[in-house]
Order: C-alpha cells, then structure tokens, then sequence
C-alpha cells in the first residue's frame, strides 16, 4: 500500500510508472463505454472512500469514474455530515473506521496538518485531492496531458505558470524536479512561491525561473498554465489581490510570446485571469486537460493498491 500525497515524496520512477500505465489503459478503454470496467478490472470490489471539505467538481466525478472503471466503487462523504467534521469525534477514531470499511480515501481539505494525521492513523491509502500546499493529481495528470498532445517527454519542452503561488504551482515545480522540465515562473513579485518549496527544489539543484513580468515568462513556451488568482478559501482582499495581477492576464498578446503552437492550460474553474478569447481558442486544451484526470487517477489508484504493473 502506499499513499499519493505529495509529488514530492514519490519517485521519478514511480511518477513515470503511472503514466506510462495511464497511456496503455486509456487506449485499451478507447472502445468501452464510460461506466464499463477495463477488461481485467483490477480494483474489483475495492471501495474508495471520498471526503470534501472544500468544493469540487472535476476531482469528485473523476474519482468516481476512475474507481468504477477500475472495478470498484466510491462513497462521498461531506465532511460538514460527519462527526469529525463537527468535532465531535477524533481523527483517530474516523480514521480507524475508515479503515474498516474502505480500502481507499480520497481527501480534500484545507489542512495540511489533516493530511498527515491521516496518513498517521489510517490502514489503507490516502491520496490528496487537494490542500493549501499541493494538488498532486491534478499535476500529475497535467504532465501526461502536456505529452499527449506534444508527443514529447515534458523534459524536452518549455513549461510556463503565469498566476498566483498557490498549491497547483507547488505541485508543477516539484514535477519540473521529478520530470526535469525547464520551468518559468512569471508573477507579481508579493505573490513569488514560496521558500519552503524553493528551497526544496534547490535542494535537488533545480534552478525556477521567476520572472515579474508576464511576457518575459511567457517568452518561447511551449505550455503556459494558469489558474485562478483566488484560490478556494484564500483569505485575501480580494479586489486589491486581482488589482496585483493586473499585467498577468492571460490574453492573445500574452500567447503571441510563446511558441506559435503553443497550449494553454487551467486546472478549472476559472476566474478572470484568463481572456475568453484564448480560453475558446484552439491553443486551449483544457477539456482534454479535464477528462486526463480520469485516466491518470485510474493508475494513480493503481499504484496505491500495488497493483500497478
Ligand atoms: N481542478 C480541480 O481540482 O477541480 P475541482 O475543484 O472542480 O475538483
Ligand atoms: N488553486 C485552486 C485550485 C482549484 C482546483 C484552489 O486551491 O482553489
């Protein structure tokens, strides 16, 4: 058993593994229809348990999918339901029966601390559906959307993150350590990421390049990714945050300074950092971007449970 919390913690090797597994199975599946199991539907009987403490859309329904096309089945708790979420009940206990009833869960939540007391307490696997600090899946599965439309590894290609220093970008510099990617960062600079994962990918000899100018980031990109300026829960002024990123929009000048095919990317939803008229254009894959998360939490799950091949 093992526990997806952070791509930090998993190995180069291991990263790979899953995606090369992600590419076979979502190819194998081109025929079946979208609630049909794979042939060797290898989580059979296997439950996963999900719990939300945050809003979601495309992390509940592709968990969904993505047990039940392996076999499986899932149960989404709201937290706000629970005993524990109206502190009443220990994180100890919950996960104890967690553990009794489910093979697998799947957390969202606004604490990091959470996430580690799980993995403390809990018998069966957790992965991280996002918290303040990283959003590994959808990363993950990120990279393998980037490979699947450039035919190339991500190591061959400019990658660029225009936005906010959030835990999506946290997720992207430590796959531009486990993937080797060369990876510009272009933000105000108040909103640089920050040093605790700076320090980490320094750590590993990887040099980010942080720019506080938008064109200068965006210069011969291959990929530039964005995501919303206020993230869930950000407890910010809002209008003086969005005042900051005012010369960090995403729009058909931005786009002219990377390469002519170059992609847009945005884990969704999406706020006003982005134009309508790039979101709508052909550089824009987020729909497939969208849809890889199934594939990619399918082997994600896979190598959870040791079943990956
Ligand atoms: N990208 C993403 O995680 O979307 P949801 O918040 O809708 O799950
Ligand atoms: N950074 C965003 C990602 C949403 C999927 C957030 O945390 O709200």
């Amino acid at each position: 058993m093992k526990h997806f919390t952070d791509l930090k913690d998993i190995s180069s090797k291991d990263l790979r593994k899953i995606l090369i597994d992600a590419k076979i199975r979502k190819k194998k599946r081109s025929k079946l229809s979208i609630l049909k199991p794979d042939n060797d539907a290898p989580l059979k009987d296997k439950l996963l348990i999900q719990m939300f403490e945050k809003t979601s859309l495309r992390t509940r329904l592709s968990f969904y999918l993505a047990i039940k096309q392996l076999g499986g089945g899932t149960i989404t708790l709201r937290s706000n339901e629970l005993h524990l979420g109206k502190g009443s009940e220990s994180l100890e206990d919950t996960a104890k029966i967690l553990s009794t009833y489910g093979d697998g869960f799947m957390f969202r939540t606004d604490s990091d601390k959470k996430v580690d007391s799980f993995k403390k307490h809990l018998s069966i696997p957790i992965i991280n559906g996002l918290s303040p600090s990283s959003h590994p899946t959808q990363v993950l599965s990120d990279v393998f959307t980037v490979e699947e439309i450039k035919k190339k590894p991500i190591s061959d290609l400019n990658i660029t993150w225009i936005g906010d220093s959030n835990n999506v970008l946290n997720s992207l510099i430590a796959a531009s350590v486990k993937f080797s990617f060369k990876l510009n960062i272009g933000c105000p600079k108040k909103y640089e990421p920050k040093k605790f994962i700076l320090d980490w990918a320094r750590s590993k000899n990887k040099k980010i390049h942080i720019f506080n100018n938008a064109k200068k980031a965006a210069l011969n990109a291959d990929v530039i990714f964005s995501d919303k300026v206020i993230s869930l829960n950000d407890k910010v002024n809002k209008k003086i945050k969005l005042k900051h990123f005012k010369d960090f929009k995403i729009d058909k000048n931005l786009i002219s300074y990377a390469k002519k095919n170059c992609i847009f990317l945005h884990c969704l939803p999406r706020g006003s950092e982005v134009e309508e008229k790039v979101f709508k254009s052909s550089n824009s894959k987020v729909w497939l971007q969208a849809l890889n998360r199934v594939h990619v939490q399918k082997s994600i799950l896979l190598y959870c449970f040791g079943k990956l091949r």
